[in-house]
């Protein structure tokens, strides 16, 4: 299992910039404002989430899968909610998502239904994805045992989900049309976070 998840989240799944190495070192410092971050990444995917089910109703498929989804990501949301409070923590406001406005710039806003769909599951997929790897550095470079422990299963899971959006995607479109815009949306993934400053007080 072990083995398997090495190699997928070296894939990760092609994107096509790897995290700036001091920003592991810069997240340690500010883990505190990490955690807030985290907590409102997860409630957005749980969100998103319900979103998708209710505005693709007809897909049944997607609504069977995208279901736990909801409930796995709202169980993440309290996980991390649970170690602001044992920090004495409290959850605040949420932040500017810089991120995920500008991904959101990318969308095709006058395509047709099947491409709005399509990239409403590739944005997905780049979220998520970006996010595992993310984790995957927490998990690594972390000095404290406990924390990497608890950004593995993070890691872990978001690699899951990753992998069902462009799934679904597959599932309803065409695979060559699916792989194309994917390679365009990681060439825009990769100039964003060329052209973001790294700061350690966000996931993304
Ligand atoms: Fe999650
Ligand atoms: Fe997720």
């Amino acid at each position: 299992m072990e083995k398997e998840l090495t190699i997928d989240v070296k894939n990760i799944l092609g994107l096509q910039l790897p995290t700036d190495p001091r920003w592991v070192n810069l997240a340690e410092m500010q883990l505190d404002e990490i955690l807030t971050d985290h907590a409102y990444c997860e409630q957005k995917a749980a969100t998103t989430c319900i979103t998708l089910i209710t505005k693709n109703s007809e897909k049944e498929f997607l609504v069977q899968e995208l279901s736990p989804i909801v409930t796995e990501e709202w169980g993440h949301f309290r996980m991390v909610l649970a170690e602001l409070n044992k920090r004495e923590l409290k959850l605040g406001r949420q932040r500017k998502d810089v991120y995920v406005n500008k991904l959101l710039q990318f969308q095709k806003k006058d395509g047709s239904p099947d491409e709005r769909f399509l990239d409403q599951m590739l944005i997905m997929a780049l979220i998520e994805a970006r996010s595992c790897e993310r984790f995957k550095r927490l998990s690594e470079g972390l000095d404290d045992a406990y924390m990497r422990t608890f950004y593995r299963k993070f890691m872990e899971s978001e690699a899951g989900h990753y992998t069902l959006f462009i799934n679904l995607a597959e599932y309803y479109l065409e695979k060559k049309i699916v792989r194309k815009r994917w390679a365009e949306w990681l060439k825009y993934e990769k100039e964003l976070m060329k052209s973001e400053e790294v700061r350690g007080d966000r996931i993304h």
